[in-house]
C-alpha cells in the first residue's frame, strides 16, 4: 500500500526516522554547564554531602528548598531511598498501615514495606490518576497512620480532600513527588502540600541527575534533623567540627555525592525554561489529538499545574467506533499500529501495584509485614478504576521532556490523526488479537 495508508501496512511512516535525533527527544540535556560543573567537582576534591559550608549539595538542597517553598530541604541516594527516609523521620511506626494509590511505580510500595509499614491499596481517579479521596476515606482503619500522595505522571492530587481526611483521622500526608518537580496546586509548589515530601532525581525524571539521586523536603525542622541523622549511620554531624562517631538512631548510609548534586544544579537552572517548553509543546500535542473521537487525553484541573513527567493516553472502544473487541485489545492494536508510524507508545505498569508479583507471593521479605493483612494483595477487583486505566491506555514517556521535542510531537499528533483515519483496520486488528469469547469467560 501506498499514499498515506497505515506504515503497518506499507505505508510512509508519520514520524520519520530522521527527525527522531538526540538534539529533539533526547533526555536529560547535557550542556557545557553541566561538563564544567562535574569537572569542578572532581577538581575541588569535595566529593561528600558532609562538606562544611558551600559544598555542592548543600547548595543543592537549598536552592531546591527555595523552589519549593520549604524551610529544609536533605539530599539523599534515590527517590525511593528518599520515601523511606520520608516515613521514618515523620514517625510512621512500623505494624501501621499506609494508603498507597493502586496506580504507581512499585518504589511507592516497597518503601514502605523496607520500613516494615504495610501498604493498603487505594483506587484512583479514573481521570486525573491519582488517588481517590473517597476510596481513601473508605480504607482507613484505626492502624492507618499516613497517606502516601503519589503525584503520578506529574499531576499533583487532590491535596484539599487528602489534608482534609488525613487532619479529621490524625494520619500524616506525606507526597511521592518522584513524577511531579515544581508542579502547584493551588499556587503551592509539590513537596511543600504534605508534612514531608520524596522527590527522586533520576537520570529519566524532569529534574534528573547523571545517576541516580534523591531530595526530601519538609517544614518541620525536628523532622529534617531526622533526616539528616537517618542518612548519616545515625549520627549528627550538623554544628559540628569534628566527627564523634556516635550513632544515635539504627540507620545506614543514603547521602548523594557532589557530582550528582552539582549536575542537577545546572538541570534546576534550566528547569522552568525547559518546563515553559515542555508545557508549550505538550499543549500543542493534546489540543490536536483532544478532537479525535474515544481518545481520551491527559487532563490537568484548573486549580493545579502538570509537570507533564509522563502522558498517558486512554482508548475507548465506544468511542473510536470499535465493536467486538476487548479494551486490552484495541489498546494492543493501537500500540502496534502507532509504533509502526514511529511513535513509541507503551504501558506504563501493566498490573496495579496489589497484583505485583513481588506483593502477592510476599517474596524477599521474611513474612512480617504481611501477616498483619494475609490475602490483601491479588486480583485488585477492589480497583476498578486502575484495572480499567491499565487495560484501555498506554503511554508516551521521556521524549516529549526535551525542550524541543515540539516539531516531533507535531509529527506524532500527525500519526494519531492518520490511525484515526483508518479506525476500520485497527478495529479489524483489535478483533483478530481479543481473545475467543469462550476463552473471554474461562
Ligand atoms: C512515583 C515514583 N515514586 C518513587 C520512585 C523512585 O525513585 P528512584 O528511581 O529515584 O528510586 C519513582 C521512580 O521512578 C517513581 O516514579
Amino acid at each position: 500500500m501506498s499514499g498515506n495508508g497505515l506504515a503497518m501496512f506499507g505505508g510512509p511512516r508519520a514520524v520519520p526516522k530522521d527527525r527522531v535525533t538526540k538534539d529533539r527527544v533526547g533526555w536529560p540535556v547535557i550542556t557545557d554547564a553541566e561538563r564544567q560543573a562535574v569537572v569542578g567537582v572532581l577538581d575541588s576534591g569535595q566529593f561528600t554531602s558532609n562538606n562544611p559550608g558551600a559544598g555542592q549539595v548543600q547548595l543543592l538542597e537549598r536552592e531546591w528548598a527555595a523552589l519549593v517553598g520549604t524551610a529544609h530541604c536533605a539530599a539523599v541516594s534515590n527517590g525511593t531511598t528518599a520515601l523511606e527516609l520520608a516515613l521514618t523521620a515523620a514517625g510512621v511506626e512500623p505494624g501501621t498501615e499506609i494508603l498507597v494509590p493502586a496506580l504507581s511505580f512499585i518504589a511507592s510500595a516497597v518503601a514502605p514495606v523496607h520500613r516494615l509499614v504495610v501498604p493498603v491499596f487505594v483506587d484512583i481517579d479514573p481521570v486525573t490518576y491519582t488517588m481517590d479521596p473517597r476510596a481513601a476515606a473508605a480504607a482507613i482503619t484505626p492502624r492507618t497512620s499516613a497517606i502516601l500522595a503519589v503525584h503520578l505522571h506529574g499531576l499533583p492530587c487532590d491535596m484539599a480532600e487528602l489534608r482534609e481526611l488525613a487532619d479529621r483521622h490524625g494520619l500524616l500526608l506525606i507526597e511521592d513527588a518522584a513524577q511531579a518537580h515544581a508542579a502547584e496546586y493551588r499556587g503551592r509548589r509539590t513537596g511543600a502540600l504534605g508534612d514531608v515530601a520524596a522527590f527522586s532525581l533520576n537520570v529519566v525524571k524532569n529534574l534528573p541527575t547523571c545517576g541516580e539521586g534523591g531530595l526530601v523536603t519538609t517544614d518541620d525542622p525536628d523532622l529534617y534533623a531526622r533526616l539528616l541523622r537517618h542518612r548519616q549511620f545515625g549520627e549528627d554531624l550538623e554544628g559540628r567540627g569534628k566527627r564523634d562517631y556516635i550513632s544515635h538512631e539504627l540507620a545506614g548510609n543514603a547521602k548523594l555525592s557532589a557530582v550528582q548534586a552539582a549536575f542537577t544544579r545546572c538541570q534546576l537552572g534550566r528547569l522552568e525554561e525547559y518546563h515553559q517548553a515542555r508545557d508549550r509543546n505538550v499543549r500543542a500535542l493534546l489540543d490536536r489529538l483532544g478532537a479525535l473521537p474515544g481518545l481520551r487525553v491527559p487532563h490537568c484541573p484548573d486549580d493545579r499545574t502538570h509537570a507533564w513527567h509522563i502522558l498517558r493516553f486512554r482508548f475507548r472502544a465506544e468511542g473510536m467506533g470499535i465493536e467486538g473487541a476487548t479494551p486490552g485489545a484495541v489498546r494492543a492494536a493501537v500500540e502496534r499500529v502507532m509504533r509502526a508510524e514511529g511513535v513509541p507508545l507503551q504501558q506504563y505498569q501493566p498490573v496495579p501495584l496489589p497484583q505485583q508479583k513481588a506483593l502477592v507471593s510476599r517474596e524477599g521479605f521474611g513474612g512480617y509485614p504481611w501477616r498483619l493483612r494475609p490475602g490483601d494483595y491479588g486480583p485488585g477487583e477492589e480497583h476498578p478504576n486502575t484495572l480499567a486505566v491499565i487495560e484501555d491506555s498506554l503511554t508516551l514517556q521521556r521524549w516529549h521532556l526535551n525542550p524541543a521535542a515540539g516539531p516531533v510531537l507535531q509529527d506524532c499528533a500527525a500519526a494519531f490523526e492518520k490511525v484515526w483515519a483508518h479506525l476500520d483496520q485497527v478495529a479489524a486488528l483489535a478483533r483478530a488479537m481479543s481473545p475467543a469469547p469462550s476463552e473471554a469467560v474461562r
